[in-house]
């Protein structure tokens, strides 16, 4: 049986690189591997943008993204979440399946509340409808962030819990992590939308200078050694350097005299022609709006018909639908 690959990223905001080197990267490497189903969240999206010309922008500007990353519409198929809404009846009825306690143990639900944010039902069910995207395309295989780890253990949970009330019709899916399941941002914490930490993959010319130079770094002088291991930037030039790049620097942060914004510097140079082609592909694709849209409606129709078939299944398993008779 092939295998299905399943992941979504919301569009509630610029993509940064936490987001490639975490997921889209894996979206795009794993596309002649399995049967892939990529998706613009923008249900979940709902959750923090609540103005409808910023939501309708945020999910073309993911599309443009992906699409010039190098995501192929013809091997995956690519789509925007609200097009397939049966997802919302399955997300529903895994939610009569599924205990308070198991959302109330969600560290980004708890992250969030943290942070000072009033919480709406809807950022407190999110995992479900998340399990409900993974499941209703009967997955195998969740790409992701490290972030999202445990949202995949308690879609197992929930599966599992259907499963066990109504039948087998759900695999239980798997997660995989890149190199870097948790790419730093500028101040250290975990690159996010939601921390304004981020550098944005599309950013060009003086925003982006201005986003790597606002990383943060100890204050050791430009004379003194310095340890790579703990240096932000350090971390982030790693991930665009070869093995010899990378070990090369290191000797030169541990023999003293270099500063950091000599390494800021050769990370911006790193960052500008590793993404220079997706940048130009972008341009290009921005100006033919409607060969996006028909992508997005590929994508759609197919994703459409294999949902429509999972909640056959489910509804023939739960008992909705027409009385058959004894
Ligand atoms: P954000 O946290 O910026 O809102 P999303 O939640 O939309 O990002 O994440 C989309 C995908 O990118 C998810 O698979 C997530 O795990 C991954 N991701 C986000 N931030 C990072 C990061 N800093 N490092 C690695 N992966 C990340
Ligand atoms: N919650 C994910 C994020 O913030 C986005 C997402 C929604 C997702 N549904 C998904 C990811 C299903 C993987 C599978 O990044």
């Amino acid at each position: 049986m092939t295998k299905r690959i399943l992941s979504g990223v919301q569009s509630s905001g610029k993509l940064h690189l936490g987001n490639y080197f975490g997921a889209i990267r894996q979206h795009i490497a794993l596309q002649d591997e399995g049967e892939c189903f990529y998706f613009i969240a923008d249900y979940h999206a709902l959750t923090t943008i609540q103005d409808a010309e910023t939501l309708r922008a945020n999910v073309h500007d993911a599309a443009l993204d992906y699409l010039a990353l190098g995501l192929d519409p013809e091997k995956a198929a690519f789509f925007r979440q609200c097009d397939v809404p049966e997802v919302t009846e399955l997300a529903w009825i895994l939610a009569t399946v599924t205990g308070m306690g198991l959302l109330e143990r969600a560290h980004s639900y708890k992250d969030k509340v943290e942070q000072g944010i009033s919480p709406s039902v809807g950022l407190f069910t999110y995992p479900i409808l998340m399990a409900a995207d993974i499941l209703i395309y009967r997955s195998h295989l969740v790409p992701v962030g490290q972030d999202q780890v445990q949202h995949i253990e308690m879609t197992r949970d929930m599966a599992g819990y259907f499963n066990q009330t109504y039948g087998e019709v759900f695999p239980l899916p798997e997660y995989r992590l890149d190199r870097v399941p948790k790419v730093p941002g500028t101040d250290g914490r975990k690159m996010s939308k939601s921390y304004g930490n981020t550098i944005d993959i599309f950013a060009e010319g003086k925003v982006l200078k201005k986003q790597v130079m606002g990383i943060v770094t100890d204050s050791t002088p430009v004379e003194a050694p310095k340890d790579p291991t703990r240096c932000n930037v350090f971390q982030l030039y790693c991930l665009f350097a070869t093995a010899d790049e990378q070990a090369a620097l290191a000797d030169r942060y541990r023999a003293g005299g270099l500063g950091y914004g000599a390494v800021k510097s050769m990370l911006l140079e790193k960052i500008d022609s590793y993404f220079s082609p997706a940048r130009e592909r972008r341009k290009a694709l921005a100006s033919q709006p409607e060969r996006v849209e028909a992508a997005l409606r590929r994508g759609a129709d197919k994703a459409r018909r294999e949902a429509r078939e999972t909640m056959n299944l489910v509804r023939e398993a739960v008992g909705l639908g027409r009385y058959r008779g004894q």
